[in-house]
């Protein structure tokens, strides 16, 4: 018995079960006004994941699921259980506090505000554990902490993406979201942080939205491809390397 017939075979029950320590969404729908732009989205999280990447195009609409997910966008169709509970009437501040946490693509970084202080300003939801929390973030990026003074927004670029992850990881998450970690950096770069989540995905799961389908693939342990708002293949990252769609369609050679 696979876990979804067993989820099928309990479905009269209460959805503790399944879901309880992740995220399941449910044939959601997701609109901008008039337009909508997912459609019939089904995917699951689980807290035993390490990565699980969403990849897809420009415009597929991984960003528009990442804010679905953190309540910042509300489905008009489906359903969204986070660890357990139906999140349609939890603010995305209750979501940040069960431990979805989303960094998003802009990084949306307090510029002139010191390393140090943007990474208190993402302990807002475990104030007893900063100190703590706070050496574990220093462990993972050194670099932040030799730059714990310096005005954020005078960090280079990877610098202030491995801030903005950190500032996400001060909340303390059970699962992670990292929206288009590599977006303005250099090959080199990208590698350096790609690593470096690798290296976080031992403590909490990650899920990474990426227009670098290969490596995304190659990291994630489950990965879900996203095309015009729907989900068109999924499965393990190295099924997905091998699928005919994914050759074709992202993979030269
Ligand atoms: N605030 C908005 N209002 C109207 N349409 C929007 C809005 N945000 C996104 N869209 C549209 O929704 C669709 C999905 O966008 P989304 O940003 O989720 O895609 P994405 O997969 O994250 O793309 P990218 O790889 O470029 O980041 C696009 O067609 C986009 O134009
Ligand atoms: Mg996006």
């Amino acid at each position: 018995m696979t876990d979804r017939d067993q989820a099928d075979a309990t479905s009269d029950h209460p959805p503790e079960a399944e879901g309880a320590d992740g995220v399941v969404v449910e044939n959601v729908d997701v609109a901008y006004g008039d337009l909508q732009v997912l459609w019939d989205v089904s995917l699951e999280i689980a807290a035993e994941d390490r990565i699980v990447a969403l990849v897809g195009p420009n415009g597929a609409g991984k960003t528009t699921l990442l804010k679905t997910i953190s309540g910042l966008l509300r489905p008009t169709d489906g359903r969204i259980e986070l660890f357990g509970t139906d999140s349609a009437d939890l603010s995305p501040a209750e979501i940040v506090r069960r431990g979805f946490v989303h960094v998003p693509e802009a990084r949306n970084l307090f510029t002139e505000m010191s390393v140090q202080e943007n990474l208190q300003m993402g302990a807002y939801t475990t104030r007893e554990q900063y100190q703590e929390t706070l050496a574990d973030v220093y462990n993972v990026f050194p670099v932040l902490e030799e730059r714990a003074d310096q005005a954020a927004g005078t960090l280079s670029g990877g610098e202030q993406q491995m801030l903005a992850i950190g500032r996400g990881l001060m909340a303390r998450p059970r699962i992670l979201a990292l929206d288009e970690l590599s977006v303005g950096l250099a090959p080199q770069l990208t590698e350096r942080v790609f690593r470096k989540v690798d290296d976080i995905s031992d403590e909490v799961t990650v899920l990474l939205t990426e227009q670098h389908v290969t490596e995304a693939l190659e990291l994630a342990d489950r990965a879900f491809l996203l095309e015009n708002g729907r989900v068109v293949a999924e499965g393990s990252g190295d099924y997905l390397l091998e699928s005919e769609h994914i050759r074709e369609a992202y993979l030269r050679g």
